[in-house]
């Protein structure tokens, strides 16, 4: 596995790839979510790049971009196990410049529940997602529907902008108790990961209550409401369709339930594709 830390040296080595390049865009501290992403680039490219980079502008003031986990030697060894055949490492200061052309996420898809959250995070992700695209020049990259707004704002950034990359969106991997994986999950005591449980549970609820043929939303948000009882903050419960428009009633293939939580410091977001 090739390690590249210089932007220079990643442009050089991508124009000699001959072939089709799987690309995994990550902020490292990598777990079996971030696997499964690597293994599907794995097997649907000739090559495949990975990148650790925490992103500055994509964390606003008072976010976690400082305590953010690092673990640059346990990240070196699960990619090279995996396949990669590039891990690309670029530093702060040569992906960013003074004064530069920035790209906003778009307005209302950019800036609705996550969004509204966290405002500008967005415009960070496309930001940075579109200088690593055009470094790696991939042929396909690869994200996470755990990060649903985000992934929808990418598909729809390569579509407006015509950038020529086809997203792939890959299921959530979770712990066999339900909780999706994340990076931010270590953050957690063991009595909140408990709690925090909830999150997956409540997802499951609404699932089974569609199953059931209940599709008003106002009912089933209810009912996710009540089983998140222990959980400390429910920042959202949201139910909309693939352009993240608010539903009254569920649309099987077209719809997606959000929720985002804190649990005692730590932020979390899940999320069921309907
Ligand atoms: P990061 O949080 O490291 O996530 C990298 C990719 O892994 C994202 O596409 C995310 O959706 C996916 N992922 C995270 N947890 C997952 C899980 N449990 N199951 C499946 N996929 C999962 O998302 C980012 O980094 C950044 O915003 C980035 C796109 C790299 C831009 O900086």
């Amino acid at each position: 596995m090739q390690i590249i830390k210089n932007i220079e040296e990643m442009q050089a080595f991508r124009s000699e790839m001959r072939g089709s390049v799987g690309f995994v865009p990550t902020m490292g501290a990598l777990h079996r979510g971030h696997l499964s992403l690597i293994r599907r680039a794995r097997e649907e490219n000739d090559h495949v790049v990975v990148s650790i980079f925490v992103n500055p502008t994509q964390f606003l003031p008072g976010e976690d971009f400082e305590r953010y986990p690092r673990r640059e030697e346990a990240d070196r060894n699960i990619c090279e196990r995996a396949g990669v055949d590039v891990l690309f490492v670029p530093e702060a200061a040569s992906v960013y410049h003074d004064d530069e052309v920035t790209l906003k996420a778009p307005p209302y898809l950019g800036y609705v529940l996550e969004g509204h959250r966290r405002p500008g995070h967005f415009d960070g992700v496309v930001q940075v997602v579109m200088k690593l695209f055009n470094l790696v020049r991939p042929t396909r990259a690869y994200f996470g529907k755990k990060d649903a707004q985000q992934l929808c704002i990418l598909q729809k950034m390569v579509e407006d902008l015509f950038v020529p990359v086809e997203i792939v969106p890959v299921d959530t991997v979770r712990e066999e108790d339900g909780l999706a994986l994340s990076s931010r999950n270590v953050y957690l005591s063991p009595e909140e990961r408990t709690r925090a449980l909830g999150v997956s549970r409540s997802l499951k609820r609404a699932s089974r209550l569609v199953m059931a043929g209940e599709l008003d939303t106002e009912t089933i948000k209810v009912a996710m409401r009540e089983t998140m009882r222990e959980i400390d903050t429910i920042e959202y419960i949201e139910i909309v369709d693939r352009g993240f428009r608010p539903l009254k009633r569920v649309e099987i293939g077209n719809t997606i339930i959000l929720v985002a939580v804190k649990v005692g410091r730590t932020r979390l977001i899940d999320n069921l594709w309907i």
